[in-house]
C-alpha cells in the first residue's frame, strides 16, 4: 500500500492506522476494573473528524479545552453529555458554549469560573455540572515541559483556596466532579497512584458533610515513549486502583490522549537536498517543524524509516526548509543512506503530530490518510494556496 500511496499522494502527508488506534481503546475498555468508568478522549492529540468519530464508536467520551474542541466533538458524533471540558484558561465563550450545550462537566482551574458559570447558567434557567481541578503538588517524574500536577504551575486550583460549603450554595452549578492531571507521558504508575489517593481523601471528606463529589477525574498522561520499551505498567496500575477504589462508589473518568493515537500515525516525507556542513551530514526533508514540531518543543528524537535498499549506514541531523536554526526532526540519529528523492517516515506521530502543526513560513498543513485492512482514504485535505490566505483582507 505504501508504494500506492506515494504514487498518489504527494509528501509531506500523516498516514494512521485505523487498526492500531482500535487495539488500543478495546485495550482499554477490556481493563478489569471493579469499579465504574469511563474513558474520555483528549481531543486536543488529535482532533481530527475522523478520528474523533472512530473512537467515539468505541463507547468513549472527550475531554475539550477549547469552543473548537467542543465544536469539532459535537460535529464526530460525541453525545454533549459524554463531554468533559478542562484548560486553565476558559473565555467567556468557551464557558457560555459548554454551559448551553450542557455537556456533561466543566472542569474550573481558577475559582472566578465559578461565579460566571452560576449566574451565565441562571440566567438561562439551566443548572450546570462542574468539577473542580485540583493542583495534587505531585511531581509526574516525567519531562519538565509536560509536568502539570506541581505547585507553583499554572494549572488547578490548591486545596486549601477552595471553600467547597460556599460553592455548594450556588443555585446555577452543581459541583460533582474533582479533577486531576499531573503530567503527559507518565511511565511510574506509583505517582498517578499517589495522585489519585489524594484526590480520593479529598472527595471522602467533602462528601462527609457536603455530599456531592460523585465523579473522581485522574486525567490522562499514560506514556509511550520513543525509542523505549518503558511504559505504564497497566496490570500494576490496574490493581492498585482496584484497591484504593474497594469500598467506594465514585464514577472514574480517564483522559488519554497520547496513549489512543501515538502509535498509530507516520509522517511521510521526502528527502529534498543532502549536504555536507563543517563535519555533519544534513538531509532536508520536506517536512519541518511546521509539520512535526515535537522534536524542536521537546528535544526528542521519533522513530524513523527510512524506505530505501540501501545497507550502508551513515549519521545525519534531519532538518526542515524553514528558516530557522531550531528546525530540526532529529539530530545525530544513524539510518541508511539516503539520496535525493528517497522517502523517509517518522513513526509514533499520531499523538501531537499534525494538532500541533502551523503554517509557519505559509506552509500548508499537510495532507492526512486513515487506512484499515482493505482500504484508505483522505480524512483532511493539503491546505491550498488560498487557504493561506482565508479570513485575510487586503
Ligand atoms: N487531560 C488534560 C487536562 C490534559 O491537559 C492532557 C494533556 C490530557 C488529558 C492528555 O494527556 P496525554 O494522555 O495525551 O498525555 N504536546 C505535548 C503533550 C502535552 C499534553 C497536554 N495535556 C507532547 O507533544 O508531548
Amino acid at each position: 500500500m505504501t508504494s500506492k500511496l506515494l504514487q498518489e499522494f504527494s509528501t509531506p502527508f500523516y498516514l494512521y492506522d485505523e487498526e492500531v488506534i482500535q487495539n488500543k481503546v478495546l485495550f482499554l475498555n477490556s481493563l478489569d476494573f471493579k469499579f465504574d468508568f469511563k474513558f474520555h478522549f483528549a481531543v486536543k492529540a488529535n482532533p481530527n473528524l475522523a478520528i474523533l468519530n472512530l473512537i467515539k464508536k468505541y463507547n468513549f467520551g472527550a475531554e475539550v479545552v477549547s469552543a473548537g474542541e467542543l465544536f469539532k466533538s459535537l460535529k464526530a458524533g460525541f453525545d454533549p453529555t459524554s463531554v468533559i471540558f478542562d484548560g486553565p484558561g476558559k473565555t467567556e465563550f468557551d464557558l457560555k458554549y459548554a454551559i448551553t450545550q450542557q455537556i456533561k462537566s466543566i472542569n474550573v482551574e481558577n475559582l472566578e469560573e465559578i461565579a460566571f458559570i452560576n449566574e451565565y447558567s441562571l440566567n438561562k434557567g439551566l443548572i450546570t455540572n462542574i468539577g473542580i481541578r485540583i493542583n495534587p503538588d505531585i511531581d509526574a517524574k516525567t519531562l519538565d515541559k509536560i509536568t502539570t500536577g506541581k505547585s507553583g504551575g499554572k494549572f488547578g486550583v490548591s486545596v486549601d483556596q477552595i471553600d467547597f460549603e460556599s460553592i455548594a450554595k450556588f443555585k446555577g452549578v452543581r459541583l460533582t466532579t474533582l479533577s486531576e492531571h499531573i503530567g503527559s507521558q507518565i511511565t511510574d504508575h506509583n505517582q498517578l497512584i499517589s495522585s489519585y489517593q489524594k484526590l480520593i481523601s479529598l472527595a471522602d471528606k467533602i462528601n462527609t458533610s457536603l455530599k456531592t463529589i460523585q465523579t473522581l477525574d485522574f486525567g490522562g498522561g499514560f506514556g509511550v515513549i520513543d525509542h523505549s520499551d518503558k511504559k505504564l505498567n497497566f496490570r500494576d496500575w490496574q490493581n492498585d486502583l482496584n484497591q484504593l477504589l474497594d469500598g467506594k462508589s465514585y464514577n472514574i473518568i480517564f483522559e488519554p490522549g497520547r496513549y489512543v493515537v501515538a502509535d498509530s500515525g507516520e509522517l511521510y516525507t521526502k528527502v529534498l537536498y543532502v549536504k555536507k556542513s563543517g563535519n555533519k551530514k544534513i538531509i532536508i526533508t520536506d517536512s519541518s517543524f511546521s509539520e512535526y514540531l515535537r522534536p524542536a518543543l521537546y528535544d526528542i528524537t521519533p522513530p524513523i524509516k527510512v524506505l530505501n535498499e540501501s545497507q550502508d549506514l551513515e549519521t545525519y541531523d534531519i532538518a526542515g526548509g524553514i528558516c530557522e536554526s531550531t528546525d530540526y526532526l532529529a539530530k545525530d540519529v544513524q539510518i541508511p543512506r539516503v539520496k535525493q528523492g528517497d522517502f523517509i517516515k517518522l513513526m509514533n506521530v499520531g499523538a501531537y503530530g499534525s494538532s500541533m502543526s502551523s503554517t509557519y513560513n505559509s506552509r500548508p498543513r499537510p495532507l492526512e490518510i486513515l487506512k484499515n485492512k482493505e482500504e484508505y482514504r483522505v480524512i483532511r485535505s493539503r491546505d491550498t494556496l488560498e487557504d493561506l490566505c482565508k479570513n485575510e483582507i487586503m
